[in-house]
């Protein structure tokens, strides 16, 4: 376990990330409050709540005051936003009180957009439950809403006071949230180095008390990897770009395959291995690398559905990607294990191919 923790550093603020000794780091940021929030969600809050209130909180000191939302993205919404300001006003929630999101992404993104809005913001201090959580979204700022028009289109940038991250609500967390979180930590690893991704492929997919230590710290050196991007790029201008390595395949299979069938990490995944193909179509990467890198992908690829045969059906909503600007997909690629670049793609054939590709490795179980 690394004792040491993570600080991000982020435009003006900073903030630590711990990973041990959780109740005497939490203790300190709560001085001044008077009520503590901790929101969370049905599912978290009954296998976690009641312990991480418990062993983490003092009620000696502050009133502690669990807040459930609706479990599911779908209730990434203004409306839980409002319902949340409801209950912070009902109960007198003021700027000296704290938010504390218990739980994954969809917690860590709505409890943080209602701490950086309520009041003009209030602390907040983020605990992921998920894998996912804990190496992307509790990092770098990031909270926000979905509107009807499309995913995270309302949010601000709001640093917590601290991360918080304890390896072991890993272990009541299912497969298939076990693989998405996974798949961003390859990312991580194709975007820095190459030893590292060997030994991230190796992690297991069912976590055990046992295997804390490697979770720590390959989860470790994912924020460590994240933090250091954010720092460069806290406002998404330019170079944190390159996180979205995988992400332009990637959205474009949540929005063929639907939101459920495909959750974003698992698009994530296939996404990779389209834009390796890609990397070494446009003579970026030499195709040794690209095989390497699609090894390691294979397993987890190995537990997604089979993608719709319809090569051109992806293409259709990358073309209205985030991403796109004027004529051409931004895609970004690799020229290497930790050499990310990004580039416009325009060829539509080269593109197809790679989608292709994609769908057959899929469909092959990661199979070469
Ligand atoms: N802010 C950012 O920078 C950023 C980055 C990446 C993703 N995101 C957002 O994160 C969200 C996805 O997050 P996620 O993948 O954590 O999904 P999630 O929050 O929906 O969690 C997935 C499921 O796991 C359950 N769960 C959470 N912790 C558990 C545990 N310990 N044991 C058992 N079940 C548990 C949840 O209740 C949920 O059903 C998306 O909304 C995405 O837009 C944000």
């Amino acid at each position: 376990m690394n004792a040491k923790g993570v600080v991000v550093k982020a435009g003006h603020s900073a903030y630590p990330v711990y990973f041990d000794r959780f109740r005497r780091r939490l203790q300190p940021l709560l001085k001044g409050s008077n009520s503590v929030v901790v929101v969370s969600n049905p599912t978290v809050f009954a296998l976690h709540g009641p312990a991480f209130i418990d062993e983490m909180l003092d009620n000696r000191r502050y009133a502690i005051e669990p807040i459930l939302m609706g479990d599911g993205e779908r209730f990434k919404s203004q409306r839980t936003v409002n319902r949340l300001y409801d209950h912070l006003l009902e109960l007198h929630v003021n700027r000296h009180d704290a938010i504390i999101a218990l739980g994954g992404g969809v917690v860590g993104d709505t409890a943080g957009f209602v701490a950086a809005t309520y009041k003009r913001g209030i602390h907040f201090i983020q605990v992921p439950t998920t894998l996912l959580a804990m190496v992307d979204s509790s990092i770098g700022g990031k909270v926000g809403i979905n509107h009807a028009r499309g995913k995270n289109l309302v949010g601000a940038f709001y640093q917590p006071q601290a991360v918080l991250v304890n390896p072991d609500y890993l272990a009541t967390l299912g497969q298939r949230e076990m693989v998405e979180g996974t798949a961003e930590i390859l990312k991580a690893c194709f975007l820095s180095d190459r030893d590292y991704l060997r030994t991230a492929a190796d992690l297991p997919l069912i976590y055990e008390k046992k295997d804390q230590r490697r979770f720590a710290e390959i989860i470790g050196r994912s924020i460590r990897f994240k933090a250091r991007i954010v720092a460069r790029d806290p406002y998404d201008s330019g170079l944190r770009q390159i996180l979205n390595f995988g992400h332009t395949f990637g959205h474009a299979i949540e929005k063929v395959e639907g939101f459920r069938r495909y959750h974003h990490g698992e698009a994530v995944l296939a996404g990779m291995a389209a834009a390796l193909y890609l990397s070494s179509a446009m003579k970026l990467l030499s195709k040794r690398d690209r095989n390497e890198g699609l090894r390691f992908l294979a397993q987890f690829v190995s537990h997604l559905k089979p993608l719709s045969r319809q090569a051109d059906h992806y293409l259709a909503p990358m073309a209205v990607d985030k991403k796109r600007t004027g004529e051409t997909v931004i895609c970004v690629m690799l020229e290497g294990f930790g050499k990310p670049v990004v580039r416009a793609v325009r060829s539509r054939k080269q593109l197809l191919e790679s989608i292709k590709f994609m769908i057959e490795f899929v469909d092959k179980k990661g199979a070469l």
